[in-house]
């Protein structure tokens, strides 16, 4: 690799590292609209209002019914498979907030929270075990591949693709999550995440999953990270390790004690006990993974600032075109 290769390449890491996907919120009124003080809307909103603690109670994936006939809402919440039951409750909770906020009287909504990822959706029909492959939400980092050929690349890829996708859809009926790493080059490792509402079928999900990394591939190939989000399963894959590897807070074991406030979390004592008490590994990741990026990209730039003064006049503007471009582009997002 280049030197302007690799310092573009740290700072499009350093911008993928500090950016989150962004909430999103759906709303169909195709069985029609419901009015302010109905049945309908109580109970969906009270269905609602008891998801934060139920889906991060019971494992990080939970179903629910309220009402009878016409006013029967059906909800459904998903939880990252990585995350511990406190990030799992503010996320659903803060999915739940907006997806209120945003579907006033629709009779159905869905929600994909943002980082690490979850899933809320309610409807006036049965949502369960069924396979729905829209809306499809999908985004990547401007930043390229950092390999002049991708054959290797893009073999090693698909590859990783399809073991991670056969893992997760084998899951089980609590959960269906999986994620892989692979090596592309000695300085690049793919990370892969791949996830369904393990309501689905092992053939439903591996659908879902497997239409979501052609989705990728047809939208955003030749990216250095990206991710496709379906209402039944969320896919995601970058050049960074972006998830807690292996959690034993996740939806494997369904936690029972109640989900952290953020001031008990910064009262408690630092240490990594995963889940029970201490801060998580994944707020500790949150907090050091930035800070070492930006000190190894400080002191990149700082050497490839030294040597491209002693470098030919070509290399100089090379290195700085690289360099603007990369500092000025964020997340784009594309639906
Ligand atoms: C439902 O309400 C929205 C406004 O919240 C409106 O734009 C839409 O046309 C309504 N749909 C139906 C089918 O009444
Ligand atoms: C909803 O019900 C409350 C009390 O039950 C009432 O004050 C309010 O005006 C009602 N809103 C609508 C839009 O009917
Ligand atoms: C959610 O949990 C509460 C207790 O926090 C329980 O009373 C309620 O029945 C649960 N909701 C559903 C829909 O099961
Ligand atoms: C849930 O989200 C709302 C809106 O974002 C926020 O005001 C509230 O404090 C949150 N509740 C908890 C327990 O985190
Ligand atoms: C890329 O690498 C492959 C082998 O890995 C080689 O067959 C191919 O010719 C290369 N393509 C280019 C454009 O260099
Ligand atoms: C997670 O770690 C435990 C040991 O800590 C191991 O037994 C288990 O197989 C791991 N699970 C996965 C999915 O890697
Ligand atoms: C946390 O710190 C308190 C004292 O500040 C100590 O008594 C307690 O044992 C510590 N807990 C753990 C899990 O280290």
């Amino acid at each position: 690799m280049r030197l302007s290769g690799i310092v573009s390449f740290l700072l499009s890491l350093l911008i993928g590292v500090c950016l989150a996907t962004a909430q999103k919120e759906r709303c169909y009124d195709t069985a029609g609209n419901f009015t302010t003080n109905s049945t309908y809307g109580r109970n969906r909103d009270q269905i609602l209002a008891s998801f934060p603690a139920n889906v991060s109670a019971n494992g990080g994936f939970f179903t629910a019914t309220l009402g009878q006939d016409s006013d029967k809402v059906y909800a459904l919440g998903l939880c990252g498979g990585d995350s511990s039951s406190d990030i799992c409750y503010s996320c659903i909770n803060s999915s739940v907030h907006k997806l209120i906020a945003t579907c006033p009287n629709q009779k159905e909504g869905l929600s994909w929270g943002s980082n690490p990822p979850c899933i809320v959706r309610y409807a006036d029909r049965l949502i369960f075990g069924v396979l729905e492959l829209e809306p499809t939400d999908a985004g990547y980092n401007t930043g390229d591949v950092p390999l002049a050929n991708l054959t290797q690349f893009d073999l090693d890829w698909e590859s990783l693709m399809d073991r991670v996708v056969k893992k997760a859809s084998m899951g089980s009926s609590t959960l269906k999550y999986a994620t892989g790493e692979a090596d592309a080059t000695t300085f690049l490792k793919i990370y892969a995440l791949m996830q369904c509402t393990p309501d689905l079928s092992q053939e439903k999900c591996d659908s879902c999953l497997r239409q979501s990394v052609s989705y990728y591939e047809g939208c955003c190939h030749g990216k250095q990270g990206g991710y496709v989000q379906k209402p039944n399963c969320l896919f995601r894959w970058d050049l960074y390790p972006f998830y807690v590897s292996n959690a034993s807070t996740s939806a494997t074991a369904p936690s029972l004690s109640p989900p952290l406030s953020p001031a008990s979390l910064s009262s408690t004592n630092k240490t990594i006990t995963r889940g029970d008490g201490g801060i998580s590994s994944q707020t500790l990741a949150a907090i050091v993974v930035p800070i070492v990026v930006v000190f190894v990209s400080v002191a990149i730039i700082a050497v490839a600032l030294l040597l491209k003064r002693k470098k030919t006049r070509q290399l100089d503007v090379n290195g700085k075109l690289f360099l603007d471009f990369n500092l000025f582009v964020v997340d784009f997002k594309i639906s």
